[in-house]
């Protein structure tokens, strides 16, 4: 997929409609610490950090330093810079930062942006220190029925289809010398009700909205109000993957 694009008004959209409500994130959490046994004081690289709304969040929940590596420069001026984040120009097959300098590396949708998968996966070997994992959070090819967006426009999964498979990903990290440890569904509310969600929604933000017609669009969102109607009190809930190697 061609490297998408940001100026100013793109990112504080991608802020708006994008970075999910912290409290919408519980299930995230928890898996991270689960899967990464974070403690205070360790390193996190952010790859593709773009408005820093996770490395914000791992900062919080896990009291660690992160490095946010983001290439736009509009994206990477939103990022909560400061005590525990730092905000780095870069791209993923050639981080800004020294050898093995990381505990942890996070990609949260960012696979299906990367020009070259199996750089960025050396890179990472390089950057993270020995047994440290790499956090990918990504809708794969043929694991999306879940995500909110390919059940209200399923002409999403064709751009779903794609992105690196989970078989792609996990070739690419093993030549790089990693293997998978965990691959995992994991839920988030991206709104309390499906008509908070379909407020929320600018298809501008979102590559895989963005690809859809005009008519397409439009039958989406008057699915997800037609599903609000029937069920006011449903939870926006979106599942998505977390891929983990070592
Ligand atoms: C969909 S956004 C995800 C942002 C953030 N990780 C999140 O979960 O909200 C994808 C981000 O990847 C960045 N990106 C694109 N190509 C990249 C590359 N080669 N290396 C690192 N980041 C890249 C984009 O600029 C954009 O900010």
């Amino acid at each position: 997929m061609p490297e998408t694009s940001y100026d100013a008004a793109a990112a504080a959209e991608y802020r708006a409609a994008r970075e999910i409500p912290r409290e919408g994130l519980t299930a995230w959490r928890r898996a991270v610490a689960d899967e990464a046994r974070l403690t205070a004081g360790m390193t996190v690289l952010d790859v593709g950090a773009g408005t820093g709304g996770f490395a914000a969040a791992f900062h919080d929940w896990f009291q660690v330093g992160v490095l946010a590596v983001e290439p736009a420069a509009a994206m990477r001026a939103l990022i909560p810079a400061g005590a525990g984040v730092r905000a780095l120009d870069g791209r993923a097959e050639s981080l800004p930062v020294p050898d093995a300098c990381a505990d942890a590396a996070w990609l949260g949708s960012v696979v299906h942006h990367l020009g070259d998968l199996d750089a960025a996966a050396r890179e990472l070997r390089r950057a993270l220190r020995p047994g440290a994992p790499v956090l990918i959070r990504n809708t794969f090819p043929g694991r999306s029925g879940r995500d909110l967006r390919v059940r209200f426009f399923p002409e999403t999964a064709d751009s779903v289809a794609g992105y690196p498979t989970v078989e792609r990903v996990e070739a690419a990290f093993g030549a790089a010398g990693f293997r998978r440890v965990a691959l995992r569904s994991v839920p988030q509310e991206s709104a309390p009700t499906l008509a908070a969600w379909a407020d929320r929604l600018r298809r501008d933000s979102d590559t895989k909205l963005r690809a859809l017609g005009d008519a397409a669009y439009a039958r989406g969102i008057a699915r997800i109000r037609e599903a609000a109607a029937a069920n006011p009190e449903e939870r926006a809930i979106s599942w998505m993957d977390l891929l983990v190697l070592r």
